[in-house]
């Protein structure tokens, strides 16, 4: 007996292979197969995740599906097909980019869809799969299953926030690459990556509000015991933009150079923006005091209050009694 969540896999599974025909095969695929070129993507990389192309009508998918015996019921549940109340049916999909989404065997459970328009305010750049019973986007990674190998073999997993970015590092020969996709990164995606290496590198997009926003969801991180350091762009790159300008080997290279314990980097930040002002910076030193509060291993924690000590120029004593009066508080 198939239950629910088969039916969904198998009716994923044909969407994909659908959207990949409608790139390599259809009249109209020429448009998305353009537009990923001009990303500077190989058929080798769009092969190897799978990319495809919906066409730009309302029914193209559906009609297909319910003619191949797919019923209507799972071509709704995976969010492939929208019924309105009066019972029409429409493509979620059209004229996009697609990007399957796998879980960690290799099965399709949802999709990324970008537009292919560069500024049009009427509809979102990205369109997402809805949460199903196979789609849990709290615990899923973008480019998971191609990259545990390389996470586990380099010992290392880098973190990024979009599609391309995944696809332009894998491409330039930076495998271990893995995308939260929009949402904050979670306790569930943590312990996915924690499977395969407890080493993540976080590779910003340029810009402060970008870094301001994620530094909570590194604390969590921190909170399971994995090491962290973080690497930012320039101002207005993401790492795809900043390896398809500067090239592979001087992308490998600024990683290198700029990769940068989360910590001392948190620390320089928040140092930076308090100095000459002792009000701010009290507050920056219990701001990083409770991050250095999250790391679960003592000797971690000695070491990185120590370097935090040198950063602020403060007693280390008086950073260990403002933890320890946290801790009392329960933080
Ligand atoms: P970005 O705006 O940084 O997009 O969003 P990007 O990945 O650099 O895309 P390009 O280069 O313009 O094509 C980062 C991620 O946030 C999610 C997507 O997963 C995207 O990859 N996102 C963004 C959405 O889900 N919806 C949106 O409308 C925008
Ligand atoms: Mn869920
Ligand atoms: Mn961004
Ligand atoms: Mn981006
Ligand atoms: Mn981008």
């Amino acid at each position: 007996e198939q239950s629910e969540r088969d039916s969904l896999f198998i009716v994923s599974d044909f969407a994909a292979k659908h959207f990949q025909q409608r790139l390599i095969a259809h009249e109209q695929g020429s448009i998305g197969q353009s537009y990923l070129k001009q990303r500077g993507l190989s058929a080798g990389t769009i092969k190897r995740f799978e990319l495809g192309y919906s066409l730009d009508e309302w029914t193209d998918l559906t009609d297909t599906a319910l003619k191949a015996g797919y019923k209507q019921q799972y071509l709704e549940a995976s969010g492939l097909t929208i019924v309105k109340e009066d019972g029409k049916k429409y493509d979620r999909f059209r004229g996009r980019v697609m990007f399957p989404i796998h879980n960690v065997s290799g099965r399709v459970v949802g999709f990324g869809a970008r537009t292919l328009k560069s500024n049009d305010k009427k509809s979102p750049k990205y369109l997402n799969s809805p949460e199903s019973d196979i789609y849990h986007k709290s615990h899923v990674l973008y480019g998971l299953f191609q990259a545990k190998q390389a996470m586990r073999m380099q010992d290392m997993c880098y973190m990024v926030e979009g599609y391309l970015d995944v696809l332009s590092l894998h491409q330039g020969g930076i495998e271990n690459v893995v995308a939260s996709s929009g949402t904050s990164l979670t306790e569930g995606q943590i312990k996915l990556i924690s499977r395969y290496t407890q080493n993540i590198t976080v590779l910003y997009d340029g810009d402060a509000a970008g870094i301001k926003a994620s530094l909570r969801g590194i604390d969590l991180i921190l909170e399971l015991g994995l090491n962290v350091s973080v690497v930012t762009f320039p101002a207005g790159e993401d790492p795809d933009s900043y390896i398809q300008k500067v090239g592979d080997t001087a992308f490998k290279a600024y990683l290198q150079e700029h990769a940068q314990d989360f910590i001392s980097f948190k620390t320089s930040l928040y140092a930076k923006e308090a100095a000459g002002n002792p009000v701010k910076k009290a507050e920056a030193i219990k701001e990083v005091v409770a991050s250095i509060s999250k790391i679960p291993d003592a000797i971690k924690r000695t070491v990185f209050f120590r370097s935090c000590s040198l950063i602020f120029d403060i007693d280390e004593q008086v950073l260990i009694s403002e933890y320890n009066k946290m801790h009392l508080q329960g933080r």
